[in-house]
């Protein structure tokens, strides 16, 4: 277990396919503080499919992140998502409390669509009934993958203490700042560069997952083939104007993108719906870069009838004013969520 001692910090970095973040806590008398945060693009091409294909060019990013910022410590909590993450929900009858693991795993192969010796395991019990039936979240990783963020991160001069899941990271941020009411669930959405990660919480427990590959890159590839411009072009129309000046062009490619999200944000609300007797998601919260396309929450709030508002990871944290500013924190806070809940998450004892 993670021991974590009050002096020290808690360090979340976010290995994203677009961008690497990095935030920085420190637990003072009135709660957590912001130390630091950092975000640094990643060369093209650096992560393909989710996974790292140059390792070097993730090294140095970090190792120029960390450049910046003096940390507390080299400890740090990381995350993974994509398709070599495995999360499900088991529900199994054992008698023997002693043959659970083996069940567990045993079980868990017809869910796992690689050999199964090419995965690492996990699971926790979330509740247990008299007649020894048992809700487990079996979590699952492909090794490959999982040693090429540790190793990345290691050769980046950090040690990665916990290794968690974007969906958890996003669970525990709001668990941490988010007043939750036991009888109702939330869904929580971080639409990143390459993909839209939805966790919907409910007591505590991650009671539905959806990793689909959408993100802001395909809207970023839209606007290049539209205005026949560059990449890099594009992507700074689409980030820079900020407000409603774009070119129409833009703004309908904007519109579409807009009702792709917020479709998939329904279905995956329907599925949670027709798959589970849990509580009826009574809001949606977004996170990630994207959920900073213009009216975003407007769309998936008329798609789907519940209230959506971007997630602010900043909710209950306390920073200096003359560090950051009042607009710069609202700037970042999308983008923030992930390693947000990783530095709480390595805060925790
Ligand atoms: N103001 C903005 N308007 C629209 N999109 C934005 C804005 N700012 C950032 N984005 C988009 O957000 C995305 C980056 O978000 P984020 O940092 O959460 O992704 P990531 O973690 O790198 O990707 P992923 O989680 O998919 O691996 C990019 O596609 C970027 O274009
Ligand atoms: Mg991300």
């Amino acid at each position: 277990m993670l021991s974590f001692s009050g002096n020290k910090t808690a360090v979340g970095l976010s290995i994203g396919s677009s961008s690497i973040k990095l935030v920085e806590l420190k637990k003072t008398s009135k709660g957590w503080k912001l130390l630091h945060f950092g975000i640094i693009q990643l060369p093209d091409d650096t992560i393909v499919n989710r996974e790292i294909v140059n390792h070097l060019s993730v090294v140095e990013s970090i190792k120029t992140l960390i450049g910046q910022i003096k940390l507390g410590t080299q400890q740090v909590c990381t995350s993974l998502s994509g398709t070599a993450v495995i999360v499900r929900r088991m529900n199994l009858e054992v008698p023997n409390i002693k043959d659970l693991q083996d069940q567990v795993f045993w079980e868990a192969e017809q869910y796992i669509p690689f050999d199964i010796t090419e995965v690492v395991m996990d699971y926790q019990v979330l509740s247990k009934t008299k007649d020894n039936r048992f809700d487990v979240l079996l979590v699952a990783v492909k090794k490959s993958v999982l040693e090429h963020f540790s190793g990345s991160v290691l050769d980046a001069g950090l040690k990665p203490k916990v290794i968690d899941v974007d969906f958890f990271a996003l669970q525990n941020l709001y668990e941490a700042t988010y007043p939750a009411q036991p009888s109702e669930a939330v869904a929580i959405v971080d639409i990143g560069a390459s993909a839209t990660k939805m966790v919907v919480v409910h007591a505590g427990v991650p009671a539905f997952t959806k990793d689909s590959a959408i993100g802001g890159r395909n809207l970023t590839t839209e606007i290049q083939k539209h205005l026949n411009l560059s990449f890099v072009d594009a992507e700074a129309l689409k980030v820079g104007s900020g407000g409603s000046d774009f070119p129409q062009e833009v703004s309908d490619l904007m519109n579409i993108m807009n009702d792709n999200l917020a479709n998939e944000i329904k279905r995956g609300l329907d599925f949670y719906s027709a798959a589970s007797s849990g509580a009826p998601v009574s809001y949606i919260l977004l996170a990630g870069g994207s959920a900073k396309i213009p009216q975003l929450s407007k769309v998936v709030e008329e798609a789907t009838g519940l209230p959506t508002q971007i997630m602010n990871p900043f909710n209950s944290i306390s920073y200096d004013p003359s560090v950051f500013t009042q607009e710069y924190v609202s700037a970042i806070a999308p983008m923030a969520a992930v390693p947000m809940g990783l530095a709480l998450r390595m805060g925790q004892p």
